[in-house]
This record gives structure tokens, C-alpha cells and sequence, in this order.
């Protein structure tokens, strides 16, 4: 029996895989288990904002290891309070406080929780297209019917309106609304980017009923859209931050950002969670801050994402409707389903992600270089070509 064979006989089942088995990172490049070696332009689904294997996170990791891996909440923790402070410095301004957790979804379960503490209200208003993770007040939250419906009822009032159309937000949202939450950028749901006049438009209608802002920066933050996270660049100020992903270079990890507000009305024994803050991660996401900043990781996501989105956009292929996207979070809109695409890249040694059906996905490592990109671009052409004149 092969790894895969052994992998599939007692896995769940609620995951839809590829016919690889990945044993090896390093940097941008992905090995599988027959030792052919792929172009990382999914990192994890932002992950590994990083890259993979870098010695600097490697070597924390290890250090705190073989130092303490487990000091729970109950008392304090000397890489705990550091990263904790780290996260009060570079998230938008006024988030002062951090609950920590071990994944995205539960740090958007702590912003639902949180957001009904402080408004005493429970009527939440999501997006079409957005997704906020599969727990069930987080499922809620997202929109796509196939997670939502086998679960039903759910456990939360949310109302969907469409991403981007603040008529709409306007008409649902009132004084018994807890919280707006959107993404700065849908990732899952297709890469669509919202303008700052939509955010800034977003802030009004929430202080005028008294309703929280919820950003999920899960995906879009750790540098990968150009800026440290993609509220700063788009003009969005929280009162709640949702992180994960990236946040400890691959440790799993989640945090929600509050203000001092928000935090007024909490209380201990109100949430928790045994592995939140484990010294291990906050190691881990301090050796990570530490990556991006030494090797300005932020200017080369900005700089060749800019660089990425031009030359996938100069692709001349009828099959691509559209490219859109922030930084290194990139989307190409084909008139096709990708699935194919997706296969006949990776046997060319490209590892691409889909968003939806028809859009493929680009999360390279932020450490991505212009010979690298140029190498997906004419992998890609080819691809394309081969796949129109085959129709
Ligand atoms: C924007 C966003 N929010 C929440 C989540 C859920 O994160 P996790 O899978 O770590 O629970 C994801 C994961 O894809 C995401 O992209």
C-alpha cells in the first residue's frame, strides 16, 4: 500500500484531495514523496508567508521546544507577553488587547462571542462570498450554501448582503445590529478586493447604530497583500481583528484584536482554550514578525505582487476573464473551470490554488523572486494554450 492508499483508508472523508503526498519544504519550493519537486504558489493557503523551513523559525522553534511548551493562561509566560506586545504595536491603531487561540476559526467564534458581550446585541451582518471558517458560529458567518446548508439551523443571526454594495449593507444594518464582518479581501470567495470609500463608508454605518467592525484578516494579513495587513492600505479601522494563517509561519495559531472597549466588557472565566497563547506559537509568530521585517518581506509581497498581477494580466488567452487582486493575494478569473489547469500545472511542478470553480489562486511565499514568477507565467501560457486549442 502507498502513502496515499494508507492516507485515504482512514482519513475523515470531508476533504477533497490531490493524488500528491508533500514530505518536504524548503523556501518556495515543495517536495512530494517520489522526490519531484514543485513551485510553492499556495503556501498552505497562506501559510507560509515565510517560505518553508526557514532557519530562523525552525531554530525558535526548537529552542522553545526544548525550553517550555505548555504554560496555559493560568499564569503568564515570558514569549507570551512579548508577542503580545508586538501585536498591540503593528495592528491597527486602538487594538490593544489579544485573545490568543489555536486557528482561524476560533478566533472569529471569540470575535462573535465577544461582539455580543460588549453591544448586548445578537444580529450579525456577513457578505455573499465571504468565509469566516466551518465551527458553527463561524459557519454562520460564511455564505457558500454547500458548507452552510448540511448544518442548518445554525447558531447565529446573520444576514448576507453583497460584498462591496453599501445601499445594501445600509438597508439591514440598525440599532440592533452587533457587528458587521467582512474580509479586506475575499479569499475563498473568488479574490474580490473592496475599496476604501466601501470600508470608510462600512465605519460610518456602524458608528452611526452603535455596531462593531469585524475584520477577518486571516488570509489577507502577515505582509501577504503589501502591507503588514490590508486594513492599513485600504483605510479599514476595527474594533475587532480576526488572525490566523500565517501568524506563526505555520505553528497553528489564531488571535482576535480588541480595543480597550471591547475589552472593558469581558471578564475572566467569559472564554478560553488550553493551547491559546502556548509558548511554542507566540515563539514561533515572533520569529515570524522578526522574518518579514529583516528581510522586508511587506515591500517584496507589494513589489512583486504588482509584478505578478501585470504579466499574468499580459497572458493573451480567451480563456482568462479576468485578474484581480492585492499584493500576493492574486486571482485569475478563467471562463473555464480550473481543475484541469490546477492538474496540468502541478505535473509541470506548480503547486496553484482555486478559488470557487473558476478562479485559480496564487499565494506564493512572500519570499517569491521575479524568476520564479517568471517561470508560473510561462508554465501557465503554455498550459492555457494547450488547453484552448484542445477544445
Ligand atoms: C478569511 C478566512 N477566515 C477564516 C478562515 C478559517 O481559518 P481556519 O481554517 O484556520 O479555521 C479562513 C481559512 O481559509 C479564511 O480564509
Amino acid at each position: 500500500m502507498n502513502l496515499i492508499e494508507q492516507e485515504s483508508q482512514h482519513t475523515s472523508g470531508v476533504y477533497g484531495k490531490r493524488d500528491v503526498c508533500f514530505v518536504r519544504g524548503d523556501g518556495t519550493h515543495l517536495w512530494d514523496n517520489e522526490g519531484k519537486e514543485y513551485l510553492d504558489f499556495g503556501t498552505g493557503i497562506s501559510v507560509a508567508n515565510v517560505g518553508h523551513a526557514h532557519p530562523q523559525l525552525v531554530a525558535a522553534i526548537a529552542d522553545q521546544a526544548a525550553t517550555l511548551m505548555t504554560a496555559p493562561e493560568l499564569g503568564y509566560n515570558d514569549k507570551r507577553a512579548q508577542l503580545l506586545a508586538k501585536l498591540a504595536e503593528v495592528t491597527p491603531a486602538g487594538l490593544d488587547r489579544f485573545f490568543l487561540c489555536n486557528s482561524g476559526t476560533e478566533a472569529i467564534e471569540a470575535a462573535i462571542k465577544f461582539a455580543r458581550l460588549a453591544t448586548g446585541r445578537h444580529n450579525f451582518v456577513a457578505t455573499m462570498r465571504g468565509f469566516h471558517g466551518r465551527t458553527l458560529g463561524a459557519l454562520a458567518a460564511t455564505h457558500n450554501a454547500k458548507y452552510r446548508e448540511p448544518f442548518k439551523p445554525l447558531v447565529a443571526d446573520f444576514a448576507h448582503v453583497p460584498f462591496g454594495n453599501i445601499a445594501k449593507l445600509a438597508a439591514v444594518v440598525n440599532d440592533e445590529t452587533a457587528a458587521v464582518i467582512l474580509e479586506p479581501v475575499q479569499g475563498e470567495g473568488g479574490v474580490r478586493v473592496g475599496s476604501s470609500r466601501y470600508f470608510k463608508a462600512v465605519r460610518e454605518l456602524c458608528d452611526k447604530h452603535g455596531a462593531l467592525l469585524i475584520v477577518d484578516e486571516i488570509q489577507t494579513g502577515m505582509g501577504r497583500t503589501g502591507t503588514l495587513f490590508a486594513s492599513e492600505q485600504l483605510g479599514i479601522q476595527p474594533d475587532i481583528i480576526a488572525l490566523g494563517k500565517a501568524l506563526a509561519g505555520g505553528v497553528p495559531m489564531g488571535a482576535t484584536g480588541i480595543t480597550q472597549a471591547v475589552a472593558d466588557t469581558l471578564k475572566p472565566g467569559l472564554h478560553g482554550s488550553t493551547f491559546g497563547g502556548n509558548p511554542l506559537a507566540c515563539a514561533a509568530s515572533l520569529a515570524t514578525f522578526a522574518i518579514i521585517e529583516d528581510e522586508n518581506l511587506v515591500e517584496n509581497a507589494r513589489e512583486m505582487g504588482a509584478y505578478f498581477q501585470e504579466r499574468l494580466a499580459e497572458i493573451n488567452s480567451p480563456l482568462i476573464r479576468e485578474v484581480r487582486g492585492l499584493g500576493l493575494l492574486i486571482g485569475v478569473d478563467m471562463r473555464v473551470r480550473v481543475t484541469p489547469i490546477l492538474q496540468a500545472l502541478m505535473d509541470r511542478g506548480f503547486m496553484v490554488l482555486n478559488a470557487g470553480g473558476t478562479v485559480l489562486r496564487f499565494l506564493p511565499p512572500l519570499t517569491i523572486t521575479q524568476v520564479e514568477i517568471e517561470s508560473l507565467i510561462t508554465t501557465l501560457t503554455s498550459v492555457l494554450r494547450e488547453l484552448h486549442e484542445s477544445n
